[in-house]
């Protein structure tokens, strides 16, 4: 946890006391008091000074922890690991009723200042001005901005980048062959920008010439815990659906109670995270109705709750709403309401979407993966067969869902949850009903399958789904095993891939 903290302020370009580290350590959750640290400091305050620590932390232990993570009253916590999980940040936090209109401005500003934070002091960013003064200035200027818009000029194709900040909006002109062009600019983007300003300024645009974002820090060398610890990851279970995959459920009940094959692979399963879609929900889609099997909404979390409840009890289970549960669509989405959550097994956590949480040390960010919908289509090359990729531009724009105005609804919050700090280690997702892995700058990225069958909504849409596949990850080493119940039964597999 100490390297986690020390990688944390220098990645925000801090320097930490060595007091102040310490008493960061000391905290039940260090991740989490840093995080709130860095949001108190200054972008000028170089220096996380022990004093300004202690205050942090003194405001912040006095109030308990949120409802969602306190066990429940009356729960019986004995068949309960003791903290089996350490919650970092929800990215839902209540909103304080300013006007909605207001609110998204104060969205947009949050957003642009946490990832901004990140940009600033960076060597490949010399000479930054405010966007309100880059006209002013000649030869190269950069900038942080927000993409507003970008449009392709009709002639030549080359494309213009509408960029702004609170200081105000410019266009700068992105030539089609250029390397700023080969990654697709996105709308509500933060970016840094290097700009070539001409002479003859009141007749040529600024010339992007290059392009950084925020992304997460180069490979940082994962520190085995060294205790065998495995997590396993599930997605968008889809229960009450008719196209619900009950056989490979069943087979996967089997093998985490070590009834199936590799018993050894089961026993060190200490965790279980399922990201989204836990039912189908009612009125998702048009006429969804004649996919259900469970038409009442309250019936499917029951359902779900049984589902649940053959899991061993020992297992820690967290699980994150999508967009088909019973919570307000908009993202960040809260936890499952407290209706709902009384009725699943103690041994199961319900929190927001996105989460993010540590298991043994390993830093892990649940998000659903609605935003594919707004990504996919925005950036050339995408599709729903390989989320991963989408999940490494993620990353690389340290956010999961910018887009405004798309097919996800942003909640108009005083604080962009969406924004990715601290960078995991590991990133789950679902929503693309596909099994994609792979590695991005040390991060593991999945896309955690479904246990549910195409549905005719998916084949009129074209997506072909990769259900009932489940990824163990080994907390120790990051080593992924995929477990494939499609057949009903578990094809014994391989050693780790
Ligand atoms: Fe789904
Ligand atoms: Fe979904």
């Amino acid at each position: 946890m100490r390297n986690h903290l020390v990688a944390y302020f220098a990645e925000h370009h801090k320097i930490v006391e060595a007091e102040a580290l310490r008493l960061l350590l000391a905290t039940p959750q260090p991740l989490l008091f840093s995080r709130r640290v860095l949001e108190g400091l200054g972008p000028d305050t170089p220096l996380v000074t022990t004093e300004f620590v202690e205050r942090v932390v003194g405001a912040l232990r006095t109030p308990a922890r949120g409802p969602s993570s306190s066990p429940r009253p009356g729960a019986d916590s004995s068949s309960v690991p003791v903290a089996p999980y350490a919650l970092i940040r929800e990215g839902f936090s209540p909103a304080t009723g300013a006007a909605p209109l207001l609110a998204y401005g104060q969205l947009f500003q949050s957003r642009f200042q946490s990832l901004s934070r990140l940009l600033r002091g960076r060597p490949d960013l010399p000479n930054l001005h405010p966007i309100g003064e880059v006209r002013r200035t000649e030869g190269v200027t950069s900038a942080i901005a927000m993409v507003r818009d970008v449009r392709q000029t009709s002639e030549k194709h080359h494309f213009i980048v509408r960029l702004e900040d609170s200081t105000g909006a410019i266009d700068a002109l992105v030539l089609k062959d250029s390397l700023p062009a080969r990654t697709a600019f996105v709308p509500d983007e933060v970016v840094g920008v290097q700009l070539q300003i001409s002479r003859d300024r009141e007749r040529r645009l600024p010339l992007v010439e290059g392009v950084v974002r925020p992304d997460v820090p180069p490979h940082r060398p994962h520190r085995p815990t060294g205790r065998a610890s495995r997590v396993m990851f599930l997605s968008d279970l889809h229960i009450g659906s008719r196209s619900f995959l009950e056989g490979p459920w069943e087979a996967l009940v089997q093998f985490l109670g070590g009834r199936g094959p590799r018993p050894d692979l089961a026993k060190e399963i200490e965790h279980v995270v399922v990201a989204g879609d836990l039912v189908d929900g009612i009125g998702i889609y048009p006429n969804q109705e004649r996919d259900l099997e469970i038409h009442d909404i309250l019936e499917q979390y029951r359902a779900l709750a049984r589902r649940l409840a053959q899991l061993p009890s020992r297992l820690n289970v967290i699980v994150v709403p999508g967009n088909h549960d019973a919570v307000c669509p908009a993202e960040p989405q809260p936890a499952l309401p407290e209706e709902i959550r009384t009725e699943l097994p103690d041994n199961v956590r319900s929190l927001g979407n996105p989460s993010t949480f540590a298991l043994d040390g390993v830093v892990i960010e649940a998000y659903h993966g609605r935003s594919f919908d707004d990504l996919i289509p925005a950036i050339p090359g995408a599709s729903y067969a390989r989320p991963t990729e989408v999940m490494k531009r993620m990353l690389l724009m340290r956010h999961l869902a910018p887009i405004y105005g798309g097919r996800t609804p942003l909640a108009p919050l005083e604080r962009d949850g969406l924004v990715i700090d601290p960078a995991p280690e590991i990133l789950v997702t679902g929503h693309a009903h596909t099994f994609g892995v792979d590695r991005y700058r040390g991060v593991l990225l999945l896309n955690a399958s479904a246990w549910q069958a195409e549905t005719e909504y998916q084949r009129m849409r074209n997506i072909s789904p990769v259900p009932a596949q489940a990824a163990v990850v080994d907390l120790r080493d990051l080593g992924l095993t995929r477990l494939d119940f499609a057949s009903g039964e578990l094809v014994p597999p391989e050693v780790a891939a």
